[in-house]
């Protein structure tokens, strides 16, 4: 007898019920009310128990439930989908004029009728539009073009100010849109991460917003903690709104829906300026960016009879705030040379307060930057702060300009080893050669190669490596591993490293031995290799020494790798003193091929069908590396199949039943960033 099928589900069913319900209520109070109702150890035990709830019972786990709030599943492609309606934009100005001119005209086409306006913050993010019927969100598309966009809602669920489904009262069929921002908060921690982790800092909010919607990973984006701010809603004919925009706002945060506050009507023209003057000032007390004021015909019946222009409506404008700028003195240059050699002129200004902070410092770019704003000594920059939280150079002012001053001569030597710089053709910088006699680059490269994306050893941290660098421990990557524990005890001011922490280091050293080898390549730190491009070539090569063998051209024909990439890898590789490094690393037992016998269970619980040809594996190989994450594999594609993996060369009847079925299809580069950890 089948024991499991006498197995009655339904107090499982009942659980999950109740752990969803209570989890929402929890997410909901938190998010919209600011109000923790548990300790986030509670909430974690809640969360944990529904997780193995669907992990045991797959069949009855809800695709809206708030697990999928942590993210995990994986987008394989952003299908591109025509939105039901049209995204239109708004017409915009920065100018108050205008909005006076818009104001009258409203009134003179509206001719004699009551009316009022609705002001709203213009919130500074991405647009989507979220698709709910009968009070379940089931789909989130990005704005686009307007008429077709990206299907990201596996990355909308992640965020906990989208509701997955809404409270009391709401229409059958609606559409509700509004802006995915990155509040400040979240933001600089987020790119303070990716700086310690030597990835470039994202420019601003907007963009980290943008990128973060389009990531594979779910759980990435769920780890960004973006927002949500509703600012309109649309249903097809039939289906009943509330006649004002203000009552449809009020009605979308009754649903559940993060409404910001900072709405109002206004009567007149008089009482919109009064909001955009407010703004203008306060808008640098909010949590979040926000770019200008939108106005909005309140009265949603008269929206119809004002119409449309080509690609905005005429019920509508956006005020935008003018990037706020100030002029101060230039007091002197740093050249501050990176872990690549690059160097970078940064500007020390007399502070000067600037959209809510104080600015000391402001990026010059390169030489050609100074340049072309031909800045002398002494100089008044202008400074401007936009939608951007980073200030920029926009100009000189001339008026102010010191008698006499010469112009800023770019440095023509390394300002921390003496080394004449070079450019690199077709690069603006100038680069010091000295890589590995220039105190910086030395110490970037070591904390590059340390940091969590790369080595992952944690208890080296910089301040450490500086230590151990001017003991004269550490010149390369490769000394890490002959660190001895007698050359480590009392190190520092205060002979910081004692017995334990001594063993804490060592261990960590011995542990990373075991990273794999495509995270090694990255760590390595070839300039042009990222993440992608090291596991891109660690995929292609298999092994180290393929990789040495490997002339520029065929390091070319790696996907992703560009003649530019293959160059700098061909080179690094050629160079006798990185030989020895390789060599070296190699003695000391670190990973220098990848490894198909590591097991883990990143793909526990899920069910594969293997179908068509592959470029890395062979069928078996493939189906084997599925085992070995911890996936099954099976014959025949059912209700019951996670993925169909699809190779090319597959039968076109595995691809229409995995449709019909809804499976989702995979290809080898999404299963390879699947299990590549
Ligand atoms: S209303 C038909 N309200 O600004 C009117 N838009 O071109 C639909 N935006 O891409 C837009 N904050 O994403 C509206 N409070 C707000 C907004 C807002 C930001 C964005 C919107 C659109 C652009 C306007």
């Amino acid at each position: 007898m089948d024991l499991f099928s006498s197995i009655d589900t339904e107090p499982a069913r009942r659980r999950m019920e109740e752990l969803s319900e209570r989890i929402d209520q929890l997410n909901y109070e938190y998010y919209m009310n600011d109000r923790s109702l548990v300790s986030d150890q509670e909430f974690d035990t809640l969360l944990r128990e529904l997780q193995e709830l669907e992990r045991q019972y797959p069949e009855l786990a809800s695709p809206l439930s708030p697990t999928k709030r942590v993210g995990g599943e994986v987008n394989k492609s952003f299908r591109q989908v025509e939105h039901r309606f049209p995204m239109l934009s708004l017409g915009n100005t920065y100018s108050i004029e205008e909005i006076e001119e818009f104001e009258a005209r409203t009134r003179r086409l509206l001719d004699g009728e009551e009316f009022s306006y609705t002001c709203e913050l213009k919130y500074d993010g991405v647009a989507i539009g979220l698709s709910y019927r009968h009070g379940r969100l089931v789909q989130a598309v990005t704005r686009g073009n307007g008429t077709l966009g990206d299907d990201i809602t596996l990355n909308a669920k992640t965020i906990p100010t989208v509701p997955l489904h809404l409270r009391g009262d709401y229409p059958d069929d609606f559409e509700a849109r509004g802006e995915v921002v990155f509040p400040f908060d979240a933001f600089n921690a987020f790119n303070a991460q990716r700086e310690a982790e030597g990835d470039e800092p994202f420019a601003n909010p907007r963009n980290a917003a943008s990128g973060s919607l389009k990531l594979q990973d779910s759980a990435e984006c769920a780890k960004r903690k973006l927002m949500f701010c509703m600012y309109f809603m649309m249903a097809p004919d039939g289906i009943a709104l509330p006649g004002t925009h203000y009552g449809r706002l009020d009605y979308a945060r009754q649903m559940g829906f993060k409404v910001q506050p900072y709405i109002q009507e206004c009567k007149d023209i008089t009482e919109i300026k009064a909001f955009i003057d407010h703004w203008d000032h306060a808008r640098w007390e909010l949590p979040f960016g926000t770019d200008g004021i939108v106005i909005k015909v309140n009265q949603t019946a008269l929206w119809d009879r004002l119409g449309l222009t080509a690609k905005s409506p005429r019920w509508a404008i956006a005020y935008k705030f003018k990037a706020e700028r100030v002029s101060t003195p230039l007091l002197s240059i740093d050249y501050q040379v990176g872990r690549t050699g690059k160097v970078t002129p940064v500007a020390n200004l007399a502070a000067v307060h600037l959209g809510g902070t104080t600015v000391r410092r402001a990026t010059l770019v390169n030489a050609d930057f100074i340049e072309s704003f031909d800045i002398h000594e002494g100089d008044h920059l202008f400074i401007e702060k936009g939608g951007e939280i980073i200030p920029k150079v926009v100009g000189v002012d001339l008026e102010r300009r010191p008698d006499g001053a010469p112009p800023v001569r770019y440095i023509d030597r390394c300002p921390e080893c003496g080394t004449p710089l070079v450019r690199i053709d077709g690069e603006a910088a100038h680069y010091c050669p000295n890589a590995d006699g220039c105190h910086p680059q030395i110490v970037g490269r070591l904390e590059h190669f340390v940091s969590r994306r790369a080595m992952n050893i944690e208890t080296l941290g910089p301040e450490r490596l500086e230590l151990l660098y001017t003991a004269g421990l550490v010149r390369n990557v490769a000394d890490i591993y002959d660190l001895r524990r007698d050359q480590l005890i009392g190190l520092g001011d205060d002979a910081t490293i004692q017995d334990k922490s001594a063993d804490n280091l060592l261990a960590a050293v011995e542990t990373s031995k075991n990273v794999p080898f495509e995270r090694m390549l990255f760590a390595l730190g070839i300039r042009y290799v990222g993440e992608v491009g090291a596991k891109k070539l660690a995929r292609y090569f298999k092994d180290m020494d393929h990789l040495l063998a490997a002339g520029e051209e065929e390091l070319s024909q790696v996907e992703d790798v560009g003649g530019v990439t293959a160059k700098a890898v061909h080179e690094w590789f050629a160079h006798p003193d990185h030989r020895t490094i390789v060599d070296r690393l190699r003695a000391a037992g670190l990973q220098m091929q990848v490894s198909l016998q590591q097991g883990d269970n990143t793909l526990d619980g899920l069910t594969f069908v293997v179908s068509g040809v592959f470029e890395h594996f062979s069928r078996d190989e493939i189906k084997a590396d599925i085992e070995r994450h911890g996936g099954k594999v099976s014959g025949s594609i059912s209700g019951k199949t996670s993925y169909l993996l699809a190779g090319d060369k597959m039968g076109p009847e595995k691809r229409k039943k995995a449709e019909k079925l809804g499976v989702k299809i995979l290809s080898e580069a999404d299963y390879l960033q699947m299990t590549t950890p």
